[in-house]
Protein backbone atom coordinates (compact mmCIF):
# COMPACT_ATOMS: atom_id res chain seq x y z
CA UNK A 1 0.00 0.00 0.00
CA UNK A 2 1.42 3.32 -1.49
CA UNK A 3 0.45 6.79 -0.97
CA UNK A 4 0.45 8.74 -3.96
CA UNK A 5 2.15 11.41 -1.35
CA UNK A 6 4.61 9.67 -0.56
CA UNK A 7 5.64 9.54 -4.53
CA UNK A 8 5.27 13.20 -4.92
CA UNK A 9 1.83 13.25 -6.85
CA UNK A 10 -0.83 15.17 -6.44
CA UNK A 11 -4.74 14.76 -6.74
CA UNK A 12 -7.09 16.87 -8.76
CA UNK A 13 -8.90 18.61 -6.53
CA UNK A 14 -7.70 21.82 -6.34
CA UNK A 15 -5.68 22.10 -9.81
CA UNK A 16 -9.62 21.88 -11.13
CA UNK A 17 -10.76 24.43 -9.35
CA UNK A 18 -7.74 26.47 -10.47
CA UNK A 19 -8.62 25.43 -13.79
CA UNK A 20 -12.56 25.88 -13.89
CA UNK A 21 -12.03 29.76 -12.41
CA UNK A 22 -8.66 30.55 -14.58
CA UNK A 23 -10.69 29.72 -17.93
CA UNK A 24 -8.30 26.67 -18.95
CA UNK A 25 -7.88 22.39 -19.13
CA UNK A 26 -5.41 20.29 -17.74
CA UNK A 27 -3.63 18.05 -20.25
CA UNK A 28 -4.39 14.59 -19.22
CA UNK A 29 -1.81 12.32 -21.98
CA UNK A 30 -2.20 8.48 -21.95
CA UNK A 31 1.57 6.93 -21.31
CA UNK A 32 3.02 3.11 -21.91
CA UNK A 33 6.36 3.82 -22.17
CA UNK A 34 9.55 5.97 -20.85
CA UNK A 35 9.59 8.25 -24.22
CA UNK A 36 5.94 9.13 -23.93
CA UNK A 37 5.96 9.86 -20.41
CA UNK A 38 9.86 11.85 -21.25
CA UNK A 39 8.20 14.19 -23.93
CA UNK A 40 5.26 14.44 -21.27
CA UNK A 41 7.19 16.15 -18.81
CA UNK A 42 9.81 17.67 -21.01
CA UNK A 43 6.84 19.80 -22.78
CA UNK A 44 5.24 20.60 -19.47
CA UNK A 45 8.12 21.56 -17.42
CA UNK A 46 9.27 23.38 -20.40
CA UNK A 47 5.45 25.21 -20.50
CA UNK A 48 4.91 25.24 -17.25
CA UNK A 49 1.97 23.00 -17.00
CA UNK A 50 0.80 21.10 -14.56
CA UNK A 51 -0.06 17.31 -16.16
CA UNK A 52 -2.52 14.18 -15.78
CA UNK A 53 -0.43 11.59 -16.90
CA UNK A 54 -3.14 8.51 -17.66
CA UNK A 55 -2.69 4.64 -17.92
CA UNK A 56 -5.18 2.91 -19.44
CA UNK A 57 -6.00 -0.42 -19.09
CA UNK A 58 -4.31 -1.34 -22.46
CA UNK A 59 -1.27 -0.06 -20.54
CA UNK A 60 -1.10 -1.83 -17.43
CA UNK A 61 -1.32 -4.62 -19.67
CA UNK A 62 1.26 -3.80 -22.00
CA UNK A 63 3.83 -2.13 -19.54
CA UNK A 64 3.22 -3.00 -16.28
CA UNK A 65 1.35 -1.38 -13.39
CA UNK A 66 4.05 -1.25 -10.96
CA UNK A 67 6.81 -0.12 -13.58
CA UNK A 68 4.21 3.03 -14.31
CA UNK A 69 3.70 4.07 -11.02
CA UNK A 70 7.23 4.15 -10.42
CA UNK A 71 8.09 5.91 -13.61
CA UNK A 72 5.39 8.63 -12.24
CA UNK A 73 7.41 8.95 -9.29
CA UNK A 74 10.43 8.83 -11.57
CA UNK A 75 8.91 12.01 -13.67
CA UNK A 76 8.31 13.92 -10.38
CA UNK A 77 12.55 13.56 -9.93
CA UNK A 78 12.58 14.58 -13.65
CA UNK A 79 10.65 17.43 -13.78
CA UNK A 80 12.58 19.00 -10.68
CA UNK A 81 15.82 17.99 -12.62
CA UNK A 82 14.69 19.86 -15.50
CA UNK A 83 14.16 22.93 -13.08
CA UNK A 84 10.74 23.46 -12.53
CA UNK A 85 8.47 21.36 -10.58
CA UNK A 86 5.34 20.80 -11.94
CA UNK A 87 1.94 19.67 -10.04
CA UNK A 88 1.95 15.37 -11.80
CA UNK A 89 -1.29 13.56 -10.93
CA UNK A 90 -1.65 9.38 -11.72
CA UNK A 91 -4.54 8.67 -13.37
CA UNK A 92 -6.43 5.75 -14.12
CA UNK A 93 -8.25 6.02 -17.15
CA UNK A 94 -11.61 4.39 -17.80
CA UNK A 95 -11.29 2.21 -14.60
CA UNK A 96 -13.73 -0.89 -15.35
CA UNK A 97 -14.45 -2.20 -12.23
CA UNK A 98 -14.20 -1.11 -8.44
CA UNK A 99 -11.55 -3.72 -8.03
CA UNK A 100 -9.40 -2.28 -10.49
CA UNK A 101 -9.81 1.23 -9.03
CA UNK A 102 -9.00 -0.15 -5.97
CA UNK A 103 -5.87 -1.72 -6.82
CA UNK A 104 -4.60 2.08 -8.42
CA UNK A 105 -5.64 3.53 -5.39
CA UNK A 106 -3.53 1.14 -3.51
CA UNK A 107 -0.54 1.19 -5.54
CA UNK A 108 -0.43 4.65 -5.43
CA UNK A 109 -2.31 6.47 -8.23
CA UNK A 110 -3.36 9.82 -6.78
CA UNK A 111 -6.69 10.07 -9.07
CA UNK A 112 -9.33 7.11 -11.02
CA UNK A 113 -11.92 7.03 -13.38
CA UNK A 114 -15.08 4.85 -12.66
CA UNK A 115 -16.25 4.38 -16.59
CA UNK A 116 -19.80 3.11 -15.75
CA UNK A 117 -21.21 4.90 -19.23
CA UNK A 118 -21.91 1.87 -20.35
CA UNK A 119 -24.20 0.71 -17.47
CA UNK A 120 -28.00 1.37 -17.39
CA UNK A 121 -28.10 4.57 -14.94
CA UNK A 122 -29.05 3.37 -11.50
CA UNK A 123 -26.08 0.84 -12.04
CA UNK A 124 -23.63 3.53 -13.20
CA UNK A 125 -24.48 5.72 -9.78
CA UNK A 126 -24.17 2.53 -7.47
CA UNK A 127 -20.66 1.21 -8.63
CA UNK A 128 -19.52 5.22 -8.90
CA UNK A 129 -20.56 5.99 -5.47
CA UNK A 130 -19.45 2.79 -4.20
CA UNK A 131 -15.26 3.73 -5.93
CA UNK A 132 -15.68 7.58 -4.58
CA UNK A 133 -16.57 6.21 -0.85
CA UNK A 134 -13.15 4.16 -1.07
CA UNK A 135 -11.21 6.45 -2.86
CA UNK A 136 -12.42 9.15 -0.52
CA UNK A 137 -11.53 7.37 2.81
CA UNK A 138 -8.26 6.56 2.11
CA UNK A 139 -5.70 8.40 4.38
CA UNK A 140 -4.60 10.90 1.28
CA UNK A 141 -8.25 11.57 -0.74
CA UNK A 142 -8.20 9.89 -3.93
CA UNK A 143 -10.15 11.78 -6.28
CA UNK A 144 -12.34 9.92 -8.80
CA UNK A 145 -14.09 10.80 -12.16
CA UNK A 146 -17.74 9.42 -13.30
CA UNK A 147 -18.93 9.20 -16.28
CA UNK A 148 -22.47 9.94 -17.96
CA UNK A 149 -23.03 9.35 -21.53
CA UNK A 150 -21.61 6.76 -24.20
CA UNK A 151 -18.88 8.32 -26.55
CA UNK A 152 -18.72 6.45 -30.58
CA UNK A 153 -16.04 5.23 -31.81
CA UNK A 154 -13.60 1.67 -31.11
CA UNK A 155 -10.21 2.05 -29.10
CA UNK A 156 -8.72 -0.92 -28.24
CA UNK A 157 -10.53 -1.57 -25.24
CA UNK A 158 -12.77 1.20 -25.20
CA UNK A 159 -15.24 0.79 -27.45
CA UNK A 160 -18.94 1.73 -27.79
CA UNK A 161 -20.89 1.00 -31.07
CA UNK A 162 -22.72 4.54 -30.67
CA UNK A 163 -22.61 7.58 -29.02
CA UNK A 164 -25.41 8.74 -26.38
CA UNK A 165 -25.20 12.27 -25.54
CA UNK A 166 -25.19 13.33 -21.63
CA UNK A 167 -28.55 13.93 -20.55
CA UNK A 168 -28.22 17.54 -18.73
CA UNK A 169 -31.37 16.32 -16.87
CA UNK A 170 -29.30 13.44 -15.12
CA UNK A 171 -26.30 15.59 -13.76
CA UNK A 172 -27.35 16.94 -10.45
CA UNK A 173 -28.54 13.50 -9.56
CA UNK A 174 -25.24 11.69 -10.41
CA UNK A 175 -23.00 14.03 -9.23
CA UNK A 176 -25.58 14.13 -5.96
CA UNK A 177 -25.48 10.70 -5.34
CA UNK A 178 -22.28 9.44 -6.52
CA UNK A 179 -19.87 12.43 -4.45
CA UNK A 180 -17.90 11.92 -7.75
CA UNK A 181 -15.09 14.97 -8.25
CA UNK A 182 -15.21 15.36 -12.03
CA UNK A 183 -17.45 14.10 -14.70
CA UNK A 184 -16.80 13.21 -18.21
CA UNK A 185 -19.63 13.65 -20.40
CA UNK A 186 -20.52 12.99 -23.97
CA UNK A 187 -20.91 16.05 -26.49
CA UNK A 188 -19.47 14.61 -29.69
CA UNK A 189 -16.33 13.10 -29.07
CA UNK A 190 -14.94 10.11 -29.79
CA UNK A 191 -11.91 8.09 -29.00
CA UNK A 192 -9.36 7.10 -31.89
CA UNK A 193 -8.04 8.54 -35.31
CA UNK A 194 -11.54 8.53 -37.03
CA UNK A 195 -13.70 10.12 -34.88
CA UNK A 196 -16.65 10.46 -37.35
CA UNK A 197 -18.18 8.66 -40.10
CA UNK A 198 -16.94 10.49 -43.70
CA UNK A 199 -21.10 11.12 -44.04
CA UNK A 200 -21.30 12.71 -40.80
CA UNK A 201 -19.01 15.41 -42.25
CA UNK A 202 -18.60 17.66 -44.78
CA UNK A 203 -15.01 18.29 -47.26
CA UNK A 204 -13.31 21.55 -47.81
CA UNK A 205 -11.98 22.49 -51.18
CA UNK A 206 -8.98 20.14 -50.95
CA UNK A 207 -11.17 17.07 -50.07
CA UNK A 208 -10.23 17.41 -46.28
CA UNK A 209 -12.85 16.03 -43.93
CA UNK A 210 -14.77 18.66 -41.37
CA UNK A 211 -16.26 17.27 -38.54
CA UNK A 212 -19.23 18.50 -37.40
CA UNK A 213 -19.39 20.71 -34.70
CA UNK A 214 -19.61 19.48 -30.72
CA UNK A 215 -22.78 20.09 -29.21
CA UNK A 216 -21.81 23.11 -26.97
CA UNK A 217 -25.10 23.23 -26.40
CA UNK A 218 -25.60 20.00 -24.15
CA UNK A 219 -22.21 21.31 -22.79
CA UNK A 220 -23.85 24.75 -21.86
CA UNK A 221 -26.81 22.78 -20.23
CA UNK A 222 -24.55 20.44 -18.10
CA UNK A 223 -22.67 23.80 -16.70
CA UNK A 224 -25.99 25.26 -15.89
CA UNK A 225 -27.14 22.45 -13.99
CA UNK A 226 -23.58 22.36 -12.20
CA UNK A 227 -22.14 25.49 -12.08
CA UNK A 228 -18.66 25.63 -11.38
CA UNK A 229 -18.48 21.63 -11.43
CA UNK A 230 -15.69 19.61 -13.13
CA UNK A 231 -16.21 19.05 -16.91
CA UNK A 232 -14.16 16.35 -18.25
CA UNK A 233 -13.38 16.01 -22.49
CA UNK A 234 -12.65 12.49 -23.49
CA UNK A 235 -11.73 11.71 -27.23
CA UNK A 236 -10.34 15.09 -27.48
CA UNK A 237 -7.24 14.32 -30.50
CA UNK A 238 -7.10 16.71 -33.17
CA UNK A 239 -5.97 13.79 -35.83
CA UNK A 240 -2.86 16.47 -37.19
CA UNK A 241 -3.61 16.09 -41.16
CA UNK A 242 0.26 16.78 -40.98
CA UNK A 243 0.81 13.69 -39.31
CA UNK A 244 -1.76 11.48 -41.29
CA UNK A 245 -0.35 12.70 -45.02
CA UNK A 246 3.32 11.78 -43.29
CA UNK A 247 2.62 8.40 -42.03
CA UNK A 248 1.10 7.64 -45.77
CA UNK A 249 3.65 9.07 -47.39
CA UNK A 250 5.98 6.86 -45.59
CA UNK A 251 3.78 3.54 -46.29
CA UNK A 252 1.30 4.02 -43.95
CA UNK A 253 -2.34 3.74 -44.79
CA UNK A 254 -5.06 6.11 -42.36
CA UNK A 255 -7.80 6.41 -44.33
CA UNK A 256 -11.17 8.69 -43.79
CA UNK A 257 -9.07 10.02 -40.67
CA UNK A 258 -10.94 12.88 -38.74
CA UNK A 259 -10.31 14.62 -35.18
CA UNK A 260 -11.92 17.68 -33.40
CA UNK A 261 -10.79 20.84 -34.54
CA UNK A 262 -8.41 22.73 -32.40
CA UNK A 263 -10.86 26.00 -31.77
CA UNK A 264 -13.28 23.79 -30.62
CA UNK A 265 -11.22 22.41 -28.00
CA UNK A 266 -10.12 25.74 -27.05
CA UNK A 267 -13.73 26.81 -26.92
CA UNK A 268 -14.27 24.16 -24.17
CA UNK A 269 -11.44 24.47 -22.07
CA UNK A 270 -12.43 28.56 -21.72
CA UNK A 271 -15.91 26.58 -20.01
CA UNK A 272 -16.15 24.19 -16.76
CA UNK A 273 -13.85 21.56 -19.32
CA UNK A 274 -11.03 21.31 -16.83
CA UNK A 275 -9.25 17.78 -18.24
CA UNK A 276 -8.83 17.01 -21.77
CA UNK A 277 -7.92 13.43 -22.67
CA UNK A 278 -5.55 13.22 -25.57
CA UNK A 279 -3.85 9.58 -26.71
CA UNK A 280 -4.32 9.58 -30.14
CA UNK A 281 -2.52 12.36 -31.40
CA UNK A 282 0.89 11.61 -29.90
CA UNK A 283 0.46 8.02 -31.57
CA UNK A 284 0.47 9.82 -34.68
CA UNK A 285 3.07 12.17 -34.27
CA UNK A 286 5.36 8.93 -32.83
CA UNK A 287 4.12 6.64 -35.92
CA UNK A 288 4.78 9.14 -38.55
CA UNK A 289 8.41 10.08 -37.24
CA UNK A 290 9.30 6.18 -36.72
CA UNK A 291 8.20 5.97 -40.55
CA UNK A 292 9.86 8.32 -41.55
CA UNK A 293 13.54 7.63 -40.10
CA UNK A 294 12.72 3.95 -41.59
CA UNK A 295 11.81 4.83 -45.00
CA UNK A 296 14.85 6.96 -44.83
CA UNK A 297 17.33 5.12 -43.51
CA UNK A 298 16.89 1.68 -44.28
CA UNK A 299 19.97 0.54 -42.51
CA UNK A 300 19.20 2.51 -39.03
CA UNK A 301 18.31 -0.05 -36.79
CA UNK A 302 19.04 1.45 -33.16
CA UNK A 303 15.56 1.61 -31.37
CA UNK A 304 17.66 4.87 -30.20
CA UNK A 305 17.90 6.62 -33.98
CA UNK A 306 13.86 6.49 -34.60
CA UNK A 307 12.70 6.72 -30.83
CA UNK A 308 14.61 9.60 -30.21
CA UNK A 309 12.82 11.67 -33.44
CA UNK A 310 9.71 10.49 -32.38
CA UNK A 311 10.14 11.46 -28.62
CA UNK A 312 11.34 15.04 -29.74
CA UNK A 313 8.07 15.42 -32.38
CA UNK A 314 5.82 13.82 -29.19
CA UNK A 315 7.47 17.04 -26.89
CA UNK A 316 6.69 19.64 -29.39
CA UNK A 317 2.85 18.45 -30.19
CA UNK A 318 2.11 18.38 -25.99
CA UNK A 319 3.99 21.99 -25.91
CA UNK A 320 1.75 22.93 -28.43
CA UNK A 321 -1.88 21.54 -26.89
CA UNK A 322 -0.75 23.10 -23.74
CA UNK A 323 0.33 26.70 -25.14
CA UNK A 324 -2.67 27.00 -27.78
CA UNK A 325 -5.15 24.53 -27.30
CA UNK A 326 -5.79 23.64 -23.48
CA UNK A 327 -4.40 27.08 -22.03
CA UNK A 328 -2.67 25.30 -19.36
CA UNK A 329 0.77 26.73 -20.22
CA UNK A 330 2.16 29.34 -17.00
CA UNK A 331 -0.37 27.55 -15.01
CA UNK A 332 1.97 25.22 -13.33
O1 LIG B 1 -9.37 6.06 -24.08
C1 LIG B 1 -8.57 5.33 -24.64
C2 LIG B 1 -7.13 5.59 -24.65
O2 LIG B 1 -6.74 6.10 -25.89
C3 LIG B 1 -6.36 4.37 -24.24
O3 LIG B 1 -6.29 3.46 -25.26
O4 LIG B 1 -6.80 1.25 -24.20
O5 LIG B 1 -5.49 1.41 -26.34
O6 LIG B 1 -4.47 2.12 -24.16
P1 LIG B 1 -5.73 1.96 -24.98
P1 LIG C 1 -8.23 10.24 -28.22
O1 LIG C 1 -8.37 8.89 -28.83
O2 LIG C 1 -9.07 11.25 -28.95
O3 LIG C 1 -6.83 10.69 -28.09
O4 LIG C 1 -8.85 10.16 -26.73
C1 LIG C 1 -8.11 9.64 -25.66
C2 LIG C 1 -8.92 9.42 -24.44
O5 LIG C 1 -10.05 9.84 -24.32
C3 LIG C 1 -8.29 8.68 -23.35
O6 LIG C 1 -9.18 8.42 -22.31
ZN1 LIG D 1 -11.21 8.12 -22.93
Amino acid sequence: MTSYKELGLVNTKDLFKKAVSGGYALPAYNFNNMEQMQAIIQACVETKSPVILQVSAGAREYANQNLLKNMARGAVEYAHELGYDIPIVLHLDHGGSFEICKDCIETGFSSVMIDGSHLPYDENVALTKKVCEFAHSQKDYVTVEGELGVLAGVEDDVSAEHSHYTQPSEVIDFVGKTKVDSLAISIGTSHGRAKFKPEQCTRNADGILIPPPLRFDILEEVEKKIPGFPIVLHGSSSVPIEYVHMIEKYGGKLSDSVGIPEEQLRRAAKSAVCKINIDSDGRLAMTALIRKVFIEKPDEFDPRKYLGPARAELKKLYAHKNQNVLGSAGQA
